[in-house]
Order: C-alpha cells, then sequence, then structure tokens
C-alpha cells in the first residue's frame, strides 16, 4: 500500500493508480502503476454473519462488539472498534420472514447498542440510546423480519452522545433483506458497496478532534467529514465488469455528515430501489444524491468496451453553511474503479419494466399534521431530553409530517422503526411513490412525508443522521400509544 502522509488528499492521488487487464497499456497519464495485472475484483466483500440455526426460516448469529487492532488506514495498524473482529462488520443476510436471533455482547469498555437502521421492529429491540447495553454485558435482540421489507439495510451503534465516536472507530456493516420472490434476475452479478470517509493522524489512528478544540467545533457544526473515501473499508477497489453484463449494487452511506452525489461518467444508472426496497419502476439517472444512512440500489450496465475502465466518483455537492464548507468541497472523488474485461461482450440480461407494487399510504384519513422544524443543532427548538416525549401519537394513526429545515445547511432527517413516503418537497410532488426511513431536508426546504405507525408501539427516536448533530442533541422521541380500546401504554 502506498503510504502517503497525511493531509494529502490520499484518494485525488490513488485515484490515479491503474488497475489494468491482462495486455493492456497503462493510460498514459497514470504517475502509479499497479505491481500486478488486476484480472478481477479487487473489492472484497464483508464477511456474512454465520447461521448457527437448523431450524427453518430461523437466522441465529453471535455479534460482538469489542476492541480490535487493525488498519482503518491501509498499512497502520491501529486501534480500532470492530465487530466480531471486521471493519465492515459482518453483513446480516436474511429472508422476509425471517424469525432473527442476534446474541449480541459487548466487550467494548463503554456502553453501546445496535441500532437495526431501517427495519420495521419492536421497540425494545430497536437498539436505541434508551436501552444502552453496559460494557460487559449481553444482550439478545430478537426480532421478526416483515413481509415485503426486502432491501438493503445497516446496523451501526446508538448510544447516547457516542454514536458518531464508535463508527468512526469501525463499528457499522450490512443488513440485506431477501424476498424470495424477487422480481429481479437471480443472474445479475450482486455487489454490496458500503460507503465512508475517515479522517487519520500520522500513525493511523481516527483524528476524532475534541469538541473544544477549533477542528472540534467545526466538527459539531459541518459533521465530521474525512478526506479517505473507502468503498468496504478499501480505497479505490475494483469491481470487473464484462462489456454487456448489468450488476446488481447496493450501497449504504454509512457516513458520519458526507452526502455523496453518484456517479459513473459517460452512463447513466438504473436506480431500482431506496430505504425500504425497490421502486415499482427502474428510473435511469444520469447521479443522484446518496444522504447519510440512504441506501439504493442500482443496476449497473456494462456499456465500455472490452478492457477499458471507468469509475464510480463522489461529485462535488454543496451540503454545507458558507461558514464551515471545505475549501475542496469542489473536488470529485474516485471511490472505485470499473473495469471492463477483456472479453467478448454478454448479452444483456431483460430487467422487468414492474418491480413491484408499492402501497400508497391513504393521506385522505389522516390522523394528525406535524411540524418538525429543523434548525442549526435543535429540533423545534430544543435539544434532545432522553426523558421527555416530544411527539405522541397512536397505533395504525397515518399521520403527515412536515420537516421545515431553517438554516442554511442539509439535515437528513430520519425516523426509526417506520417507513415513510415523501409526498412533497417545498410543494413539488415526488415523482413517484417509495419507502423510505431518511429524507435529506436541503438547506431552506420544506419536505412533507406520510407514515403509518404500524403495529409497534413504543418509544422512538428522530433525527439529524448527521453524526455529530444526533449526538449534541439534534434528536427526539416520538411516542407511539395503543388506542384507547386495546389498553394503555
Ligand atoms: Cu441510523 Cu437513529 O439511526
Ligand atoms: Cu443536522
Amino acid at each position: 500500500m502506498v503510504r502517503l502522509p497525511v493531509g494529502i488528499p490520499v484518494v485525488a492521488l490513488l485515484a490515479s493508480v491503474a488497475a489494468f487487464g491482462p495486455g493492456l497499456m497503462p493510460p498514459p497519464a497514470s504517475r502509479f502503476t499497479s505491481p500486478l495485472p488486476v484480472v478481477g475484483d479487487t473489492l472484497v466483500a464483508p464477511p456474512v454473519l454465520v447461521n448457527l440455526s437448523k431450524a427453518p426460516h430461523t437466522v441465529e448469529v453471535n455479534l460482538t462488539a469489542g476492541p480490535s487492532r487493525l488498519a482503518l488506514l491501509p498499512g497502520h495498524v491501529t486501534d480500532a472498534f470492530a465487530y466480531n473482529g471486521s471493519v465492515p462488520g459482518p453483513t446480516l443476510d436474511v429472508h422476509e420472514g425471517d424469525k432473527v436471533i442476534i446474541h449480541f455482547t459487548n466487550n467494548l469498555a463503554e456502553k453501546t447498542t445496535i441500532h437495526w437502521h431501517g427495519l420495521h421492529i419492536p421497540a425494545d429491540m430497536d437498539g436505541s440510546p434508551l436501552r444502552p447495553i453496559r460494557a460487559g454485558q449481553r444482550y439478545d435482540y430478537v426480532f421478526t423480519i416483515p413481509r415485503g421489507t426486502a432491501g438493503t439495510y445497516w446496523y451501526h451503534p446508538h448510544p447516547d452522545v457516542r454514536t458518531g465516536y464508535q463508527i468512526a472507530k469501525g463499528l457499522y456493516g450490512a443488513i440485506v433483506v431477501r424476498d424470495p420472490d424477487d422480481p429481479l434476475p437471480a443472474s445479475l452479478p450482486e455487489k454490496l458497496l458500503i460507503l465512508s470517509d475517515n479522517r487519520f493522524r500520522p500513525d493511523g489512528s481516527p483524528d476524532i478532534a475534541p469538541g473544544n478544540s477549533p477542528q472540534g467545533r467545526v466538527d459539531e457544526e459541518n459533521g465530521r467529514e474525512g478526506n479517505v473515501l473507502f468503498v468496504n473499508g478499501q480505497v479505490m477497489p475494483t469491481i470487473a465488469i464484462r462489456t454487456g453484463e448489468v450488476q446488481r449494487w447496493r450501497v449504504i452511506n454509512v457516513s458520519a455528515a458526507r452526502i455523496y452525489r453518484l456517479a459513473i461518467p459517460g452512463q447513466t444508472l438504473t436506480h431500482v430501489g431506496g430505504d425500504g426496497g425497490l421502486f415499482e419502476r427502474p428510473v435511469e439517472v444520469e447521479d443522484f444524491l446518496l444522504a447519510n444512512s440512504e441506501r439504493v440500489e442500482l443496476l449497473v450496465r456494462g456499456a465500455g468496451a472490452p478492457g477499458s475502465r471507468t469509475t464510480l466518483q463522489d461529485l462535488p455537492y454543496d451540503r454545507y453553511d458558507p461558514h464551515t464548507r471545505p475549501a475542496d468541497w469542489e473536488i470529485s472523488r474516485d471511490l472505485l474503479s470499473l473495469q471492463y474485461l477483456q472479453a467478448p461482450a454478454v448479452a444483456p440480461v431483460v430487467i422487468p419494466a414492474t418491480l413491484r407494487h408499492v402501497e400508497r399510504l391513504d393521506t385522505s384519513r389522516v390522523a394528525a399534521h406535524r411540524e418538525i422544524v429543523l434548525s442549526q443543532g435543535l429540533i423545534n427548538g430544543r435539544m434532545m431530553d432522553m426523558h421527555r416525549v416530544d411527539v405522541w401519537s397512536r397505533l395504525d394513526n397515518i399521520e403527515i409530517w412536515q420537516i421545515e429545515n431553517v438554516v442554511t445547511m442539509d439535515h437528513p432527517f430520519h425516523l426509526h422503526g417506520f417507513q415513510f413516503q415523501v409526498l412533497d418537497r417545498d410543494g413539488v410532488p415526488e415523482p413517484f411513490v417509495s419507502w423510505k426511513d431518511v429524507v435529506n431536508v436541503k438547506k431552506h426546504e420544506t419536505v412533507r412525508f406520510a407514515v403509518r405507525f404500524d403495529d409497534f408501539p413504543g418509544q422512538w427516536m428522530f433525527h439529524c443522521h448527521i453524526l455529530d448533530h444526533e449526538d449534541h442533541g439534534m434528536m427526539g422521541i416520538l411516542q407511539v400509544r395503543l388506542p384507547p380500546s386495546r389498553g394503555k401504554k
């Protein structure tokens, strides 16, 4: 691995490292060449959690969060945190209808939780800051994956105040929920891409600035961004593709604050799904935003010639307040190299024009309209209080939530436990219906969504998913009560 002093845009330099197939000349502009020709993928998928159960439709796994010595920055072994010793953590790969049992052990020297971001599961199992797991303790997370929720999710710690810190130290992992009747052809090669960024000290340890330092104050406002960008913990890995091939990519943004504008220059991408699973129909896009904690499913078509290569890029996107906007925000950053194999083209697979039906929430019978105002670090003018309920609701209610951002930076708004449907943004109707659990509310934008509080009473978090904002109290509590006829809760 190339060692570079911290502070140099490592990614920009590594972007020119060539990975070329047999018989190919390196691109002439390249300053570096790969020591060996890369024939296939260098992108490594995280390990998959091993199912210990023999029972049908049951997934039983062991998951431990603990200190670990590993290289978050390639070539620099450091003190990190890891799930089962790996960063990213192992993938939880399950099917709709599965009963999932996770025997969790907290081997950290501090409290933590695991939040199953986006899953519709009981409140006790949600891993919110209300249910911390103390150092050395164990807890069994047990839940059933609802039907109709196939999609890409992720898990991460969610302790009070320390979420950003624990994720920066290495705690995050993917969840893939599969549909036994998936409408997309099973022959499509599937790739998981977990996008993260981090900032390092010269020794390769994560540089997490103290809150009272100048950098710490910028991070608190802007959200902590890193200058090294990773896919599955790797810098600029390669995905090999054949001309004509269609691949299915599941992409997750686990960055604390970076919002990605993803594109592969020179070709369109087929956007087939979001946070809560597949759309009704595929949508062709040139580029798209992926805010913090959002997920997408993409079909990537092998449009290039055999032997050619291209890159998945993060294009500039101005989410920033003018006062804390980084000087280099207008740089496009390379994330991953797409290498076309020296092989004859394959015939493209036919993608169905209709993927599934997405039930529309009935907004003619809305039980409540909520107004949520996002200002810098505050929700409705207040900081989070673990002992205060901010919104009282009832089971089965359909509600419309209006999220208004009154400041000059974006805030991605996340609701725990329930998928919602965006209705409009600044009054402009959403072009199509989809299930989401986070929506980026841009500077001075107002977004409205409909949500139905199905199945699970209890207390649920809603918050900004910029981790520095969340940790500093930009969060509130929703209490979903049973209807009077079903007793109190
Ligand atoms: Cu990704 Cu409160 O969660
Ligand atoms: Cu925010």
